[in-house]
């Protein structure tokens, strides 16, 4: 989809040629009497579109209006969150005239994070699937213009919810492909094709090297599949050589049957999307490639199928990790902090300012959060206090869990150095306590997106998080080193008296 911004005062969107015509209202309207403009006020005054956001009105040849269909949508309080509801309701609604040509419109004050927040959420609402569909319904909007009062202050914002886009979208992509069209070498070629970008290279290890390495917790879950393992290593340079990287860990279980201790047949299918932190690393290199931020990036996958076969790794087994630990597999469902532990293993080569992993690792997790919010575990008050913020500031929450030493106590085991499941108890915090284990001395967190990275039910589908929350992360990171970077200025007296 092509996506414009534009100068277009709420006068000149009157005669803009388009199918539909959105227009953002909110409280900062600032009366005139233009015809778009009096429509506004008129329906406030009537109490038609009120203050909760996403609130619709739908006219027909509206008089005075080019566009034949206009949607009026309320925006509520205008804040980013609400922006992103009413885009969702307008284009939802827009949606069933087949529109290729949209505009929306703000009708009040939007910043950068307000235009941000309608970009994202327009490519959510019009974003369809096609990869293993015969007869693909291509995605009916091809042009969505947003208009601005003054375009100019807005580019670079604009610039990089578009790159943000694509990211969302290169992650959806992936995690929606099925098992036998996402094993581990598409997902690892995926990867390698990101190497076109500036600034990207990638590396892919195969069985051997994965041997060689130690890594035998990954290749334990990989050994009952016919599919053989990759480890994708993705660097992006922006900052100087020397600076250390942020390493994100992506978990890339292309499908988890659950192994011997096999899962129940219904819904089964949705673990394709047990790659979906790994489709969230290939999305964020994606944007970087195109944002190019100053900052350095490492992006680990470690990916394999979860599989039951004659070789495949039976509870009670006993293997050992990069780290030189033990574990002892309890339950060979709980695999994911197998394949995630040895890349946190192999993390510490970088040297890194901070290790994210992001895993749908825990059906706990889900019970916890549900979809609103991804599980947060860190070590590092300052590293979940970033991410925390990310979260909010893209709209992609995440919620601080405990990391205790008491909940490691159910990892104990008499045969191993650890066990690689707990009881039943506080499931999400457990996993995070293994992986803990692994995270070496570096700042650290962990993101279980079990609950978030897609939805069941009729609208099943990855939504494409935690791709927003890691690149505002990493943007806000990037923008912080610049200005550390930056040549040291004297300060001259200020004229006007600071407070102290
Ligand atoms: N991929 C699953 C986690 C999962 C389950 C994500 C449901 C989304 C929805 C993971 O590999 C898994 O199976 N975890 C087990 C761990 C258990 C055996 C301790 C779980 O959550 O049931
Ligand atoms: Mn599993
Ligand atoms: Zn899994």
């Amino acid at each position: 989809m092509d996506f414009q911004l534009k100068t277009l005062s709420i006068a000149q969107a009157a005669s803009e040629k388009c199918d539909v015509l959105i227009v953002l209202a909110g409280a900062g309207n600032t009366p005139s009497k233009d015809a778009i403009s009096t429509l506004v006020a008129e329906a406030r005054k009537a109490g038609d579109l009120g203050d909760k956001a996403g609130k619709l009105l739908a006219l027909y040849r509206s008089a005075g209006i080019a566009a034949p269909r206009v949607l009026l949508v309320s925006a509520g309080d205008g804040k980013p969150a609400s922006v992103r509801s009413s885009v969702l309701a307008a284009l939802g609604a827009a949606r069933s005239s087949d529109p290729k040509r949209v505009v929306i419109v703000a009708a009040l004050g939007i910043d950068a994070a307000g235009l941000r927040s309608a970009v994202i959420a327009a490519a959510d609402a019009s974003y369809v699937y096609t990869t293993t569909k015969s007869k693909p319904e291509p995605r009916s909007i091809r042009q969505l213009s947003f208009g601005v009062p003054d375009a100019a202050p807005l580019r670079e914002a604009f610039g990089e919810a578009v790159a943000t886009v694509a990211g969302i979208e290169l992650a959806k992509e992936w995690a929606n492909r099925p098992g036998n069209h996402c094993t581990p070498t598409m997902l690892a070629e995926a990867a390698r094709e990101l190497a076109e970008l500036p600034g990207v290279k990638c590396e892919v290890l195969g069985p051997k090297d994965v041997e060689k390495l130690g890594m035998g917790a990954f290749r334990a879950v990989a050994q009952g599949s016919a599919e053989p393992l990759r480890f994708v290593v993705l660097r992006y340079q922006g900052g100087p050589k020397e600076q250390a990287p942020v390493v994100l860990v992506g978990k890339g279980i292309t499908f988890d049957t659950g192994g011997v201790s096999l899962k129940p047949a219904a819904e089964m299918d949705e673990m394709k999307f047990d790659m979906c932190g790994a489709a969230s690393v290939l999305g964020v290199f994606r944007a970087l490639g195109d944002i190019r931020p100053a900052l350095n990036v490492v992006g680990l996958i470690p990916t394999c199928e979860n599989m039951n076969d004659g070789r495949a790794i039976k509870p009670g087994d006993v293997i050992t990790s990069m780290s030189g630990q033990t574990i002892e597999i309890l339950n060979t469902d709980a695999e994911g902090r197998l394949i995630l532990c040895d890349a946190l293993s192999y993390a510490k080569r970088f040297g890194p300012a901070a290790v994210v992993d992001i895993a749908t690792l825990t059906g706990a997790c889900v019970v916890a959060l549900g979809g609103v919010r991804s599980g947060l575990f860190s070590t590092d008050d300052a590293l979940a206090d970033a991410l925390l913020a990310a979260g909010e500031s893209s709209q992609d929450r995440c919620w601080r869990m405990p990391l205790d030493e008491d909940y490691a106590e159910g990892l104990k085991t008499n045969f191993a150095d650890v066990a690689n499941v707990a009881g039943r108890a506080g499931g999400a915090v457990t996993a995070a306590k293994f992986l803990q284990r692994f995270a070496g001395d570096f700042p650290w967190a962990h993101l279980d997106i079990a609950g978030t990275a897609w939805k069941s039910g009729s609208a099943k589908g990855a939504t494409g998080r935690p791709v927003g929350l890691l690149l505002s992360y990493l943007l806000a990171r990037a923008g912080q080193g610049a200005a550390e970077a930056a040549p040291h200025k004297v300060r001259k007296p200020s004229k006007t008296k600071q407070a102290a």
